[in-house]
């Protein structure tokens, strides 16, 4: 038997789970798990939270506590997420562990001992105001391949990238702005543009691969691969085992995957047998199979399988690399610094952990980015969920305990039709484990809730209604047939909707759950079919529309209406452009907050003689109290716009940045109404 061994892409502790994450890796691993569960292979799911490197150090810094502290907090709140949404891992690890160091320095000697590790002097950035070595995320500036603007100096999140620091045009510190300067240091490379033969090769054989993923790969080889430095002048990090390398760390890409392997040996180890993980990375015919996101292509398709490769010759290679594109939020790209997210925690406290995963996996973003509406959600799992699955279930067991004391009756011979179901029946276990296999998730959950259709159908057209006066047996036959078809459901949509599913299970007492026997018709005649209550409660109006309204209200709401202005990069403005905007000098005569939200105040402001209203995303910087009176900037051509219902004439100008609003205000004392020349 095959063994299979599931990653999930290690998970930054900085910040906690959201529903982008879901969609990316971890919900397809999970289903993918649990349908190989079912079917009785051995498979084995790992995980762990990501603990070293920038993203971490950035968020301590801008919370003001230690990185350990970041991460103790967020592995805990993480795992407590993926949990409650019964997204099971074997093992959960963290990449601080001391197993994890461990592993990792080895790792690192025994490629250097090969030779593909090398120390070379090199010219790094270093920001004169912060005091330090600018790596990875501490630096921003535009992308050299797409010239994208905001890129990091490690990645580029437009083009996905792999970038050098050195590379970005106009780089800035990101912490406080300043133009760095170059200095020379010195760090340790990898030498990818060694490996490329052997690389290049080894993904041309990968003829099942996704196109996203192999067209990204062909993408980096054309460029011809190039050696990395990966260690960093940091504190944070799994030190550089050599002599020579004081104050370094492993670069955080270089030790995050070797947490797969770390994990496993963590469970190998919990488990009470400590050399099993070896029969997982060693064992030539196990499947390894790395679940990510797009922007984690390059390190798992090439950089990893590098590591791989320069570690043994014993060691396995990824079989599998099943990345997703990206999920949206209606129609906006998701934004944790802008708030512009829909975090699992405070989407659990509102609906049950089926709805999301029901949603997520009828719209993953399998071949491209797929979109997060709360609408469209309302809508399919009303109309599905509840109205299809839901229904079908219900309609079935009240029948059955009405007219046959809650027994499942004795069937007589099949006709055509019902020959057809259970046609149905019997080839579903297969078509849809085939799908699963391919890891086409979306279509599988749709042809799944087809199977539950078909039910409904079967129902409407047999009328046991009309047959329970006119033909009591061929009434048994297909109530019969209707709870050996919900069996089989309950069976195979187990890996996509668990607590709905084992509500069924429970109500027909069924314990044995196997995918190969799902198709076919286990449950025998008296069965009892317990109440298995509302499977799915409808979604109110209500509900969404304060969900939506959530959404809006923490996001950063200024910044959007902002954007809202469309300006064309390149375009030069003129002296006239400026006179357009109409920017004058206004009082703030009163202002008061918006009710039910905790960003936007409602400004009272004159200009000259004229009284308008705007409203303005400034409530968590400024007092009531405070605003009132001062003279402040606004564009007073602005198009009136409705925010959250109410009209604002008119924009006010504020500079801000992470910590920080500052209105643009007037020095001297100047009356209101005069208007802004240059
Ligand atoms: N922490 C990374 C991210 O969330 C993923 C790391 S995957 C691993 O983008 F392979 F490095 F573990
Ligand atoms: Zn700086």
């Amino acid at each position: 038997m095959n063994r299979i061994l599931v990653t999930s892409a290690l998970i930054y502790a900085n910040g906690p789970l959201h529903i982008g994450h879901l969609a990316g890796a971890y919900l397809p691993a999970d289903i993918y798990t649990k349908y190989n569960r079912l079917k009785g292979n051995d498979i084995i799911h790992i995980c762990g939270t990501d603990e070293h490197g920038i993203p971490v150090t950035i968020k301590a810094e801008q919370l003001g506590i230690s990185p350990k502290d970041i991460v103790d907090k967020y592995h805990k709140e993480i795992y407590k997420d993926f949990e409650n949404l019964h997204i099971d891992f074997d093992n959960f690890s963290r990449t601080s562990s001391p197993l994890h160091h461990k592993m990792a320095k080895e790792f690192f000697l025994k490629i250097h001992k090969k030779g593909l590790i090398e120390k070379k002097e090199g010219q790094q950035l270093y920001c004169p105001k912060c005091e330090r070595f600018l790596a990875d995320r501490y630096i921003e500036g535009e992308c050299p391949y797409c010239h994208s603007e905001n890129a990091r100096g490690d990645q580029c999140e437009v083009c996905g990238k792999w970038i050098e620091p050195t590379q970005l045009i106009n780089a800035r510190c990101k912490i406080c702005g300043t133009i760095p300067k170059i200095k020379k240091t010195y760090h340790w490379y990898f030498l990818l543009d060694k490996m490329q033969n052997q690389l290049e090769d080894w993904i041309e054989s990968k003829k099942t691969w996704k196109s996203n993923v192999k067209s990204f790969a062909k993408g980096w080889f054309k460029e011809g691969l190039k050696s990395r430095a990966i260690t960093r002048d940091m504190k944070w990090g799994v030190p550089v085992p050599l002599d020579d390398a004081k104050g370094k760390v492993l670069y955080v890409w270089f030790d995050a995957p070797i947490g797969y392997i770390s994990s496993t040996i963590e469970w190998a180890n919990e488990i009470g047998k400590p050399e099993l993980w070896k029969e997982y990375w060693f064992g030539k015919d196990t499947k390894l199979i790395h679940f990510i996101g797009k922007d984690n292509i390059v390190f798992h398709a090439i950089v990893w399988p590098a590591m791989l490769l320069g570690y043994n010759n014993e060691i396995i290679m990824p079989s599998e690399i099943p990345a997703n594109e990206f999920l949206n939020i209606e129609s906006r790209k998701i934004s944790t610094s802008r708030n512009w997210a829909i975090w699992v925690k405070d989407f659990l406290d509102v609906f049950p952990a089926d709805f999301l995963r029901y949603y997520l996996a009828a719209n993953l973003p399998e071949n491209s980015d797929m979109d997060f509406k709360w609408k469209e959600f309302q809508a399919k799992i009303n109309g599905e969920l509840a109205d299809i699955l839901g229904n079908l279930v219900n309609r079935t067991y009240v029948f059955i305990n009405r007219y046959f004391d809650g027994l499942v009756p004795e069937p007589d011979t099949f006709d055509n039709t019902d020959n057809k179901l259970i046609q149905s029946i019997n080839n579903a276990s297969e078509d849809i484990g085939s799908l699963f296999e391919k890891f086409h998730i979306r279509q599988a959950t749709f042809q799944l809730m087809n199977l539950a259709r078909e039910g409904n159908k079967y129902f409407d057209f047999k009328k046991p209604w009309v047959l329970i006066k006119e033909d009591k047996r061929k009434c048994a036959t297909t109530l019969y047939l209707l709870t050996n078809l919900i069996n089989t459901i309950s069976t195979l949509f187990t890996p996509i909707i668990p607590e709905g599913m084992k509500k069924i299970k429970n109500a027909l007492e069924q314990e044995n759950n196997s995918w190969d026997n799902a198709s076919k018709l286990n449950i025998k005649p008296r069965t009892r079919f317990n109440n298995p209550g509302i499977l799915y409660k409808k979604i109110d109006d209500k509900i969404i529309r304060r969900e939506e309204e959530r959404l809006m209200n923490n996001s950063n709401i200024e910044k959007e209406i902002k954007n809202n202005i469309e300006m064309t990069k390149d375009d030069y403005v003129t002296i006239e452009d400026i006179h357009k905007l109409g920017l004058k000098v206004a009082e703030i005569v009163n202002a008061e907050r918006v009710n039910e939200t905790d960003k936007l105040v409602k400004l009272f402001i004159r200009i000259g003689k004229e009284d308008r209203q705007i409203i303005a995303g400034i409530a968590k910087h400024y007092n009531i109290e405070e605003l009132i009176g001062k003279k402040i900037i606004i564009v007073s051509n602005m198009k009136p716009a409705k925010i959250r219902g109410i009209e604002s004439k008119g924009m006010l100008l504020a500079a801000s940045d992470t910590n920080t609003m500052s209105l643009l205000t007037v020095d001297r004392d100047i009356s209101s109404g005069v208007e802004i020349k240059c």
